[in-house]
């Protein structure tokens, strides 16, 4: 039986464009958050949505040459696309314009107005039609907009107003004694700021405007598209109309959003739920914006990128990553592709995709390919310990809605799983029988260190957790095991077969293109290589740090038990040193020496297969094929190449 509910929500998004990576970030969130949940056996409800009622939809439509129906239908089927693309687990879609929500949005209207919260009166004043807002004077920057500072219009009409005024003392009251209902605690301050500064009541319908729902009472009036908008929360489950699912899943437990519409989740609805004599949600959360370039990414700004494109590129799970991982979820993020193929390259090809292939190497080799039984006196308990404390993060992470803060926890328990190989240097304990049990306690516990963290990756990610467990032999049917069981160490049954397979994440080339092909970075400051976005590119001081020197071949043979190993001796200057490369499949030994080649001198030596190197030989590969990289003509050896 399921424990309490959980009810979590995004924001309706507005039907007038399709939607873009800033959308997927609040959807990908509220969907982990979702998922987690499930795990834990919490009786769950995602919702998501579309608002589409309102002028700007009315205009789109009309320069489409369609009816607004017909222009929202369509951005409704792409919407869903993409959520099925991104695996949007949600419980429910509403649609502003489906029955279930107008009809009880009027009975809603009319509820308030017969109370005496809704009156009629003469409204003159400035509405900004892109945010749906109306605005006071004051209130407007350079005569624009304050939020997207576009051109307002003056608006001036027979109106209904909303006794805002009527409820701000009460909403003061409930927001400071509650200090979880606006987080985080920078937007709870904003809004204690703007209701302590007096709120006046609100104009909640338009004449002007045919694409909305009418005023049942009076339907030459339409309703204001927020007040449509906010209600979705009650009517999408059942408010007047299924009580018993209303009342088991309201209140919700979070409005997820990002910090713009805060004032409207945090002010107008809860007033709406004071006048409808409801209980308020537990939580309305305002995550900071994906920014590129230091601008909030939006249609408005023309800055949009597509999560399809980015799908395509680089797959599901890297994307998910990325937009729970950046943050931090408070502040504002900065979006970058690069960063999106750092993140991955550094979190899951070489940290978690590492362990992995490390780990059921080493199985394969040592232990016939089957999990070992760990021996309790062999036992450091070094990751048990740790992955004990990361479930606890997680949970608390969670609890916090710092989604980020648990992919970081998740991520210390893969590093020190690397680490602890590096420690126990389990290939030393398989030449000695007498340490059997101590060889196979430690790759038992690296193994169960996998599961555990492939397990606790299933809210995260949709295709890794799997494909982990997969290999380690492990029961894949994660989501049917429940969060308290998936994270108890231990899950893994010694005995079983593991089932090696390709790399769970192959590392991303860094995107090329950034980098302008050949321009002159000696004479170069950052700012004149246009259009080079700046993370993408390293300054001339830090390629410098590259000490590049021409090396000839004095000596070359192949390294012992290892077929794409050359040990070269090779001269610099007055120096000889000794390189180990990897390119016996693509040159014979003999065919090197004599050769000028060129190395990467300042490298920090490093043992290859028990043999020193003292230098990296450079090389080019493309499919398949690999070429040194020699000197056109004669040159000395020793010379430094830039
Ligand atoms: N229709 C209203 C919401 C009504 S809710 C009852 C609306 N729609 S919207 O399409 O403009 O969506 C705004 C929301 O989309 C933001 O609050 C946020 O959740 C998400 N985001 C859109 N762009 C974003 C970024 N650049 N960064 C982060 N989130 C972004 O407002």
């Amino acid at each position: 039986m399921s424990k309490e509910t959980y009810y979590v929500t995004t924001p309706l998004y507005y039907t007038n464009d399709n939607l873009h990576i800033g959308h997927a970030y609040t959807t990908v969130i509220a969907d982990a958050l979702a998922r987690f949940r499930r795990l834990q056996g919490y009786d769950t409800w995602f919702l998501t949505g579309t608002d589409e009622h309102g002028q700007k939809n009315e205009r789109k439509a009309a320069e489409a040459g369609v009816s607004p129906q017909a222009y929202v239908d369509r951005i409704v089927e792409a919407n869903k696309a993409l959520w099925r693309l991104l695996g949007i687990s949600y419980d429910d879609f509403i649609r502003t314009t489906e029955e279930r929500h107008k009809t009880v949005v009027q009975e809603i209207f009319k509820r308030v107005y017969d109370q005496g919260d809704i009156y009629k009166a003469e409204y003159q004043g400035l509405y900004c039609t892109p945010c749906e807002t109306f605005w006071l004077g004051r209130q407007l920057v350079d005569g624009k907009c304050p939020t997207c500072g576009r051109d307002v219009e003056l608006v001036k009409e027979e109106s209904y107003f909303f006794r805002l005024s009527k409820y701000a003392d009460r909403l003061l009251r409930h927001i400071e004694a509650h200090p979880d209902f606006i987080q985080p605690t920078s937007r709870r301050n904003e809004m204690i700021n703007f209701v302590k500064q007096g709120l006046e009541d609100l104009c909640v319908s338009r004449t002007t405007l045919e694409w909305g729902i009418p005023v049942p009472f009076d339907p030459k009036h339409t309703i204001y598209v927020w007040f449509d908008a906010l209600s979705n929360y009650i009517t999408a489950i059942g408010y007047g109309r299924d009580e018993d699912k209303f009342r088991r899943y309201w209140p919700a437990q979070v409005h997820l959003m990002a910090k713009e519409i805060v004032r409207f989740h945090a002010i107008i609805w809860p007033i709406i739920l004071m006048a409808l004599d409801l209980p308020l949600p537990e939580r309305v959360f305002g995550h900071g914006w994906l920014e590129l370039d230091g601008e909030r990414i939006s249609k408005s700004k023309g800055n949009i990128i597509d999560p399809k494109v980015l799908v395509g590129k680089y797959g599901l799970d890297p994307v998910r990553y990325y937009l729970l991982r950046e943050g931090p979820i408070n502040s504002d993020t900065q979006y970058s592709e690069a960063g999106l193929v750092q993140r991955t390259n550094v979190d899951l090809a070489n940290d978690l995709g590492n362990l992995l292939s490390r780990t059921t190497a080493m199985i394969n080799k040592f232990c016939q390919a089957t999990i070992p039984s760990p021996v309790a006196a062999a036992d450091d308990g070094v990751l048990r310990e740790l992955a004990g404390q990361v479930v606890g993060e997680i949970e608390r992470a969670i609890d916090a809605m710092q989604v980020p803060e648990a992919l970081i926890a998740i991520n210390r328990l893969v590093n020190r799983a690397n680490k602890y190989i590096e420690e126990t240097a389990p290939w030393d304990l398989a030449k000695d029988p007498a340490k059997a049990d101590r060889l196979n306690t430690v790759l038992y516990n690296l193994a169960e260190t996998l599961r555990l963290a492939a397990y606790a990756l299933v809210p995260f990610l949709l295709e890794a957790p799997e494909k982990i467990c997969r290999q380690l032999g492990a029961e894949s049917d994660l989501q049917a095991i429940p969060w308290d069981q998936g994270t108890e160490w231990g899950g893994l049954a010694p005995g079983t077969g593991i089932r090696r397979g390709d790399p769970i994440f192959p590392r991303i080339e860094e995107p090329s293109d950034e980098c302008p092909a050949s321009v002159d970075v000696s004479q170069a400051t950052p700012t004149e290589t246009p259009g080079a976005p700046r993370t993408a590119c390293i300054t001339y001081d830090q390629f410098a740090q590259a000490e590049l020197r021409i090396a000839e071949v004095l000596e070359a043979e192949p390294v012992p038990k290892a077929d794409r190993l050359l040990r070269l001796k090779v001269r610099l200057g007055a120096e000889e040193r000794q390189i180990v490369a990897g390119i016996a499949q693509h040159y014979r030994a003999e065919e090197l020496v004599g050769r000028k080649i060129v190395i990467v001198a300042n490298l920090e030596p490093a043992k290859i297969r028990g043999v020193e190197s003292q230098g990296l030989l450079l090389a080019a590969s493309a499919e398949g094929h690999t070429r040194i990289l020699t000197v056109d003509g004669d040159i000395a050896s020793g010379a430094r190449v830039k």
